[in-house]
């Protein structure tokens, strides 16, 4: 009797724990923003050059759209917005040459400040 007790509990718990992995699987979850006084010189650079060029249109830490898609987690998402793949590259391309409703600005960043962004983008 106690044996069946026993299993039953076991049953019970492991229907449970089976759920819980589901459950976990279903939710994606991202790491969180790395906080802003904890980013090195060319992050904070990217984040005063996102805060002047970007923020206008895409929040980046928090997970809603604005003018455009949110940016948060971007390289952690397996894809952009778009369905391309979240790369470097990608997002390069998109900063200069713009996409779709978003202008592009390749007159208006450098390569030094888009290596900048890349490396603050990388930490939300
Ligand atoms: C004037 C508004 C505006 C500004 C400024 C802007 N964006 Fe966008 N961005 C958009 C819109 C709108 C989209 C969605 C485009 C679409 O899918 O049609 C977008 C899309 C994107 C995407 C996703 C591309 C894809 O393939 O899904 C990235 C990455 C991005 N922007 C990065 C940036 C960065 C970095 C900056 C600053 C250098 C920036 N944007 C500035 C409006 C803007």
């Amino acid at each position: 009797m106690e044996e069946m007790k026993q299993r039953i509990a076991q049953g019970i718990f492991g229907v449970g724990l089976s759920l819980l992995t589901i459950a976990g699987v279903g939710c994606r979850h991202y790491p969180p923003p790395v906080p802003l006084d904890q980013l090195n010189p060319q992050q904070a650079s990217g984040h005063a050059i996102f805060k002047a060029r970007c923020a206008q249109c895409h929040y980046e830490r928090v997970d809603q759209p604005r003018n455009g898609p949110s940016l948060a987690s971007v390289f952690h998402k397996p894809t952009l917005h778009s369905g391309a793949a979240a790369t470097d590259e990608r997002v390069t391309a998109t900063i200069l040459n713009g996409h779709g409703l978003m202008p592009a600005m390749g007159n208006q960043v450098d390569e030094g400040e888009i290596h900048d962004l890349l490396a603050y983008l990388h930490t939300v």
